[in-house]
Formats: C-alpha cells, structure tokens, sequence
C-alpha cells in the first residue's frame, strides 16, 4: 500500500506547481496527476458540474490504486471537497485549508487579499476558512478569469501578461493588505509577475505548497510514507497531450509523457 500513488487533480496545466513542492518534499512518492482540460476552466462552471468533474476523477484514480487524492484546484477544492470526502474509500485533501492557515501566519496587520477563480470568490471558502481560524482578520477577495487563459496558452512574460496582470490586480492597490494567496493553481507560475506588481511588502502564499506539508503529516500518520528510489510520475489530461506534455515538461523541468483519457472514458 505504500508503494500506491498519491493522485492530484487540477482543471490544467496549472495544477503541475504542486507537484514542484511534491517531488521536494515527498521524494520517493509515486503520483499520478490528472488535468482535466476538456473542463477548463472550472472557475466558470456550475458548482454542480465541478463536483461531478471531481467526483469522476477521484473515482478513476481509486481505480488506479491511489492511497490519497489531493485536489489541487482552488475551484474544486471549495465546491467539491466534501463530496469527495464522503463518496471516496480513500484520504482527500483540498488546498483551501492549507492556504488559510499559511495566510494567518504571514500575516501581521490581519489583513489578507485572496485571487482566485470566480467560482472560488462566489464561494467565500478562503474567507470563511480564514474567519474559522481568526476572527479579527479581514478578507479582501478578488477574481481574476482573466490570468488564467494566459497561463495555460504558456504566456508568462510578454508584455500584454504585464498590462493584464496589473489591470487584474488594481483593486487590490491601497487596499492595505500584507498577505496575498495565489487562490488559483495558475497564478503560482505568474507569481513573479504578481510579486512585483504587489510589491516587496506583501507576502504571496501558495495554497498548494502548504497542502504538501499535510499530506506529508496524513501519510505518517497512516505509516504509508513510500521509500520507493525510483518511482514513477503518471500525467493524464482529458484533452490535447501534446500541448500539455509542452507546458509541463518546461514548468516541471523534466520530460513529461502525457496520457489522453477523454471524459467518456473516465
Ligand atoms: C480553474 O479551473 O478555473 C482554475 C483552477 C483553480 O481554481 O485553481
């Protein structure tokens, strides 16, 4: 059971920045990674339709063996979590919690601004996980659709991304806060970019890279730590491979060899 694969879902390529934090911090894990692409962008879906997006891969990757699931996307983490919880034999962990708990500790003067998809802004799961764990912080959340496309077409340094990226966060200028989270799997790889348009005073978090650390807690606690020297990285998205294998071998430093599995045969 412990040689099993840990699984991570995300509507994209934008989920891969977790697996940066994964590969680090859990070496010798086996991982499976779906990005569901014919679905993208979740943040502008139903909540119904995240959750059955959701619910689908979590039950393909228990096909698979997995011994914990961990959702990646923001989107799915806030609408379908509980869900999956509930409907799946196997651990599953969202990134929200996590991406709280690291926006309290950074923070100093309580005021936390959170990007995100605009389903996750509709949502309020950042704001209202933030509140559970202090009362007296306070939430500026932001959607920003826009960043997004971006990433996924592989965009990161053009000058269009900066004046889009600026525009994007303008509500955010003056508003005070000293702790941003990246609220969205694709905003990491821009992060950066965000960063300098912020500025030097306000700490970015990743909700993703914080979920690392518990899952690492969750399997020590279950003594199912995987010691394998070599262990295998299996990539599957719903929708073109090639663009896919593209971005993340050159976000993730690595070749990548991607596997199509559309939704019907989910
Ligand atoms: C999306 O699918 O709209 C973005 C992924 C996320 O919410 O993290």
């Amino acid at each position: 059971m412990n040689e099993a694969p840990l699984a991570f879902m995300d509507s994209g390529v934008g989920g891969l920045t977790i697996l940066k934090p994964a590969f680090a911090q859990l070496p010798a894990e086996n991982t499976l990674f779906f990005g569901d692409e014919a679905h993208l962008p979740y943040g502008e879906k139903q909540p119904q339709q995240v959750i059955d997006y959701s619910l689908q891969i979590g039950r393909f990757f228990v096909k698979k063996q997995a011994k914990l699931m961990i959702i990646a996307c923001n989107t799915a983490s806030a609408l379908a979590l509980p869900t999956l919880q509930a409907e799946l034999p196997i651990p599953v962990l969202g990134v929200v919690e996590g991406g709280s708990r690291a926006a309290i500790q950074a923070t100093t003067n309580h005021k936390i601004g959170i990007i995100a998809t605009r389903a996750t802004v509709n949502s309020h799961a950042y704001q209202r996980a933030i509140h559970r764990l202090s009362s007296q912080a306070e939430v500026v959340e932001l959607a920003c659709p826009t960043f997004i496309p971006l990433v996924e077409q592989g965009d990161y340094h053009s000058e269009r991304v900066q004046q889009m990226v600026i525009d994007g966060l303008a509500p955010l200028q003056g508003s005070g806060i000293d702790t941003l989270v990246l609220g969205c799997t694709h905003f990491p790889i821009i992060r950066e970019l965000i960063q300098s348009v912020m500025g030097p005073t306000v700490t970015l978090v990743d909700p993703g890279a914080e979920t690392i650390a518990e899952a690492h807690q969750v399997l020590e606690q279950r003594q199912l730590l995987a010691q394998d020297q070599h262990p295998f990285h299996d990539f599957y998205t719903s929708s073109d491979p090639e663009r896919f294998q593209q971005v993340g071998s050159q976000w993730l430093n690595r070749k990548v060899d991607v596997q199509l599995v559309t939704p019907s045969q989910l």
